[in-house]
């Protein structure tokens, strides 16, 4: 390769690091048994810390009964699933894991991709390439793989402000009622934490004849009385059109799905090139995810726990005069606003007091709205959430960060 090939990527990557976003990532090894524990392998060799950034959201990751579906599944059926489905047939546990989250969302049909990225990106590209005239109807905040399946759809495209239902009405309303339309948000947006107006976007797909695609990532698993998400929580799933989740997240395993009624399912399974030409989710995986989802249906012991420790995570750091963005989820923001004071804050924490949140700087965020995004799982102890505490109030004093007064004044 000619050497000013390479002088290419390397300003490629010097741009993102005179702008302070460049990412590095900690070297990090989960202590199953012990979670959110995990040993850190740094520049002074392996260390425990404490995580707390993680969207392993409900400890599913290191449950023993998914842990023990997949090595019994990986010991019996072997590793990768061999192929695409096209090739290589379903895998008997894949066909179990979509039988369940159709089950679970309470739709005839649902379909497994190999992450919740590429359920979006195709699923919301086929779908609104197979409607006629397709208009897309997309919130300002959706999520960067809902962008790209807008985009990759090539179809006429509109932006309704976040979670703004009468602008939404207003881009309805010009449309018609007769063209084809999309609509296609988040129930929980995993950055600021809010929530989706779902019962009025419903509202007005019904009354305009718009179809409704939802990403439910951030939540399933964690509301709802069996877990399907807040659209179960708030009793509106019946009324959307498809519900994507990942299998990543809360689950603590790999991959995304869709679930709708079979026509959809069954269009998007024959069209939807992220879904054809790639190998299968290995049944291991399949097995360990459908084991979670099951634990959760039925188990509300981690939801309780984890929405209990959040409130408590964000109680200690209020009191401790901390900048906790106000949320009504699990979604613990504490707002730096520069993204070099965030990175700092991060890599202190990490090397001082051995805890372990990520630095969330832009894209992923607007700029002058960096943070720290705190994940508290149902694992995280009182003793933990004051160490915690203890730890950004320190870190905010060396670097010189604002404390809220009065809660200074009353130490
Ligand atoms: C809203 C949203 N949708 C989809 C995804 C992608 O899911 P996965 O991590 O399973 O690819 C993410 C990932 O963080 C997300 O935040």
């Amino acid at each position: 390769m000619p050497r000013t090939y390479t002088a290419i990527f390397e300003e490629a990557v010097a741009a993102l690091q005179r702008e302070k976003r460049y990412r590095v990532f900690a070297d990090i090894e989960r202590i199953a048994d012990r979670f959110p524990k995990a040993l850190w392998h740094g520049p002074q060799g392996p260390r425990e810390i404490v995580l707390w950034c993680s969207n392993d959201y409900l400890g599913m990751g290191c449950h023993p009964a998914s842990i023990e579906a997949m090595a019994a599944t990986a010991r019996s059926l072997g590793t990768g699933a061999g192929g695409t489905r096209n090739i290589s047939g379903t895998s008997h546990p894949l066909v179990l894991l979509e039988r369940e989250l159709a089950d679970l969302h309470a739709k005839e049909a649902a379909l497994v991709f190999t992450s919740g990225y590429i359920s979006n990106q195709s699923g919301i590209s086929t779908l609104a390439k197979l409607l006629p005239d397709c208009l897309i109807l997309s919130d300002a905040l959706n999520h960067n793989s809902m962008i790209e399946g807008v985009r990759q759809a090539g179809r006429e495209k509109v932006i309704f402000r976040h979670n703004d239902v009468e602008h939404l009405e207003d881009l309805l309303r010009a449309a018609g009622t007769e063209r084809c339309k999309l609509i296609v948000f988040e129930s929980l947006y995993s950055m600021d934490g809010d929530v989706a107006p779902i019962g009025r976007i419903c509202d007005l797909a019904e009354r305009y004849g718009a179809m409704t695609y939802i990403d439910e990532v951030h939540a399933v698993g964690m509301y709802g009385p069996r877990g399907a998400g807040i659209a179960e929580r708030d009793g509106e799933m019946g009324r959307l059109d498809v519900i994507e989740g990942t299998l990543g997240k809360a689950f603590g395993a790999l991959g995304g799905y869709i679930a709708a009624a079979a026509p959809i399912v069954d269009a998007v399974r024959s069209h939807a090139p992220g879904f054809i030409f790639t190998t299968a989710l290995p049944p291991a995986v399949a097995a360990a995810a459908t084991a979670s989802i099951r634990h959760l249906k039925t188990s509300s012991a981690e939801r309780q726990a984890q929405q209990a420790n959040a409130a408590r995570t964000k109680a200690a750091l209020a009191d401790a005069g901390l900048p906790v963005a106000p949320t009504p989820t699990h979604i613990v923001p504490v707002i730096v606003g520069d993204p070099e004071l965030c990175k700092a804050a991060s890599d202190l924490l990490l090397a001082e007091h051995g805890i372990y949140i990520q630095p969330i700087n832009y894209p992923t965020v607007p700029r002058g709205t960096e943070r720290l995004r705190i994940t508290p799982t149902p694992f995280h102890t009182d003793a933990l959430i004051a160490d915690l505490a203890d730890a950004l109030v320190a870190v905010w004093r060396k670097l010189g960060l604002p404390l809220r007064e009065h809660a200074l004044a009353a130490e």
